[in-house]
Order: structure tokens, then sequence, then C-alpha cells
């Protein structure tokens, strides 16, 4: 049944994500209600927010899912659900109703780690029906997941195959992007917000590039600490704080961190295509920069439309797609794993 038709749910953190996929890759509905407003106000994520937040919108997301592609319970063929890595409140509400569907729809039900529907996202096409699909990424296939959560170099080998290159040691990207924002002053999330004030400045310094032991891992904590300094250094003078140039220097040393690491996989491992995940797959220079690099050595980037790359519902379905063909199926004991981890397969 190649072009199953998947109900997902991704609740794994601040967003609420239904969307139906066929096949893994047609996007059929694509719902998504953002708690961005709401964060914003206390400059990052509550948890408990985040999870009663989810429990109000999950419903009305099913029900406009429904309607958006105008399929009833008996056109489906399978819910699937992110069962970790994230905020376990969050986690339960997804994990919870999709049980529920599953039961009372008499439907399979399939659990979805959280970093692969990213690396799946890649899968995706929202062209009509009546187009032909276009190609399917080609393996070996080096993926740069980068998250508010994750910053990892994974290597997949195969659908369901994937091995750990490297990850960051410290925080990740996103992370890096949203704590500095805050000390910026700017708006949450920071990654947009770093992003907007940083396009068209110069940079007001270069920051130091961390060095680390791992070959593909990643290092954010330093880079963070050395915005603190500078930040502290204008205070101290009195001088105003040069706010677009030092986002636009604080940007460049994450784009150049990312984008090292990632050609020098991508050679070592003579990959067929490398493919951007996660919400900082989102940035515009990280896109631009690594495109470029990768291009001069000959190589190709995937990266999905940007509403594709932060959290949604549409790249569970994708990565359910596969799991679905190749008769993987959860019981109603699925459990949301706050610290799940992929299901590396270390050589
Ligand atoms: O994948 P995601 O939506 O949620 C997690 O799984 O964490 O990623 C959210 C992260 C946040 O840290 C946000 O600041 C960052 O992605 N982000 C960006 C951009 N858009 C979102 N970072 C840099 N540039 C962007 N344009
Ligand atoms: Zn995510």
């Amino acid at each position: 049944m190649a072009s199953a038709r998947i109900l997902a749910i991704e609740t794994s953190c601040d967003e609420t994500g239904v969307a139906i996929v066929e096949g893994g890759r047609r996007v059929l509905a694509n719902q998504l209600a953002t708690q961005i407003a709401l964060h914003a106000a206390t400059g990052g994520i509550v948890p408990e927010v985040a999870a009663r937040e989810q429990l109000r919108w999950i419903v009305p997301g099913i029900q406009a899912a429904m309607g958006e592609a105008a399929l009833g319970w008996d056109d489906l063929d399978a819910v699937a659900v992110t069962h970790g890595p994230g905020l376990v409140g969050s986690l339960l509400v997804g994990v919870s109703v999709a049980k529920a569907l599953a039961a009372t729809h008499d439907l399979p039900l399939i659990g979805v780690n959280h970093i692969e529907g990213h690396i799946y996202a890649n899968w995706l096409t929202d062209l009509p029906a009546d187009e032909p699909l276009p190609a399917e990424p080609s393996f070996p296939l080096l993926c740069l997941v980068v998250s508010g959560g994750h910053t990892q170099l994974v290597l997949m080998e195969d659908h369901g195959r994937y091995r750990l290159l490297g990850q960051t040691v410290d925080d990740a990207a996103g992370e890096a992007f949203d704590k500095v924002g805050r000390l910026l002053g700017l708006p949450y999330p920071g990654g947009p917000a770093i992003a907007a004030a940083a396009a068209g400045a110069h940079p007001a310094t270069r920051f130091p590039r961390a060095r680390l032991a791992g070959a593909y891992d990643f290092s954010f904590s330093g880079l963070k600490t050395a915005v603190l300094r500078e930040v502290a250094g204008y205070r101290e003078r009195g001088d105003p704080i040069p706010v677009d140039g030092l986002a636009a220097a604080f940007e460049e040393a994450v784009v150049d961190a990312l984008a090292t690491k990632t050609v020098a996989a991508a050679e070592a491992f003579d990959v067929a295509a490398v493919a951007l995940g996660g919400g900082v797959a989102a940035n515009d220079s990280l896109r631009a920069v690594l495109g470029n690099r990768l291009a001069a050595l000959g190589h190709r980037l995937l990266v999905p439309p940007a509403a594709w790359c932060t959290d949604n519902g549409a790249m569970i379905g994708a990565a359910a797609g596969y799991r679905f063909r190749t008769g993987a199926r959860a019981d109603l004991g699925l459990e949301a794993i706050p610290n799940l981890a992929l299901d590396w397969q270390v050589e």
C-alpha cells in the first residue's frame, strides 16, 4: 500500500502539529497551532504551559486537518505520533490522543522519533495529486539536524539505518540562537529574530570558532559566553550595543561551524546528497553558505521549505510512511519517552 494515508500528530514541544500524508510524501493536510506568542511573554517555554496548550489545540487541530483533506476516518490507514524526544507533558498529549484514535477507529498505530521526522521532511512534497512525485533522496544521505534541542550529523545509509557521526557537546544550535537572542534583547524565539537583525548588517566582530576533539562534533556554549562578554564590554564603556552587528557576527560563527563540519563529512563519506532538517535549517544564511560550499565540491544540498523545518505534523507523517511500509506497528502500550534516541546503527 504505497499510498497509505496517515494521520500524523506532533506535540513534542510547543507546536501542535496535525497532518495527513499520503505514501510518506504527499501532504494532503498540514495544521499547526503555535504557542510562540505565549512563550514570548515569558522569554522561553514553560513546560506545563506548553502541555496545557497542547491539550487545548490537539482536537481542533485533528478536526481541521480532516476538514482540510476532506477525508473521513474510513479513508485513513494509520495514526502516527511523535513519542520522543521532547517534553514529557507535551508528548503525553499527542501519544494519548493518537492511541485513543487508533483504538476507537481500529487503525494501526505508529510511533515516530522526532529527529527522524526532521530528516524525513526531505521526502515531503505539496505537489497536487495529478503531478508525478519528484525523485526520493538517495543514500548514503548526510543529514544535519539542527533544532532547539539537537545538533547532530547523521549518516543515513538507508531507510531506518542511521550512524551518528557527531553532535553538540553542550548547547544545541537553536538553543544558542535563543539564548543569544535573549542576551541581545531580541524577542523569543531568538533564531528568526537574530536572522532578521543580522540580515544586511556587517559583523561587529569575529567570534572565535571552537576547537574540538571529535571531527564532527559541535560546541556553542563558548560562543554564547563570548557574545555575553562582548555585550558586557559595551555596557561597561557606556557605549550603545550594536545589536545587528553582534547578531551578524554570531550567526556567521554558527553557520561557519555547522557548514565546515558538514562539508568535511560529505567529503569523507562520499555521500549521494546532504539534507538539512530542524528549526535552524530555516535559517537563510545557513542554507546559502552550506549550499554554496557543497556545490563548489559537487555535492547537492536538499532543504525542505522553512515551514517543514520547524516542528510540524507532516514530517512525522513522512517518517511514518516508511515505517508503515515495513510493517512496523506500535501497540497501545506506546510510551512518551522524553530522551528517546534514534536506533543508531553504529558500525
Ligand atoms: O525544530 P524546532 O522547531 O523545535 C525543536 O525541535 O527544537 O526548532 C526550534 C529552533 C529554535 O531554537 C529557533 O530559534 C530555531 O529553531 N529557529 C531558527 C530559525 N527559525 C527557527 N534559528 C535560526 N534561524 C532561523 N530562521
Ligand atoms: Zn524539532
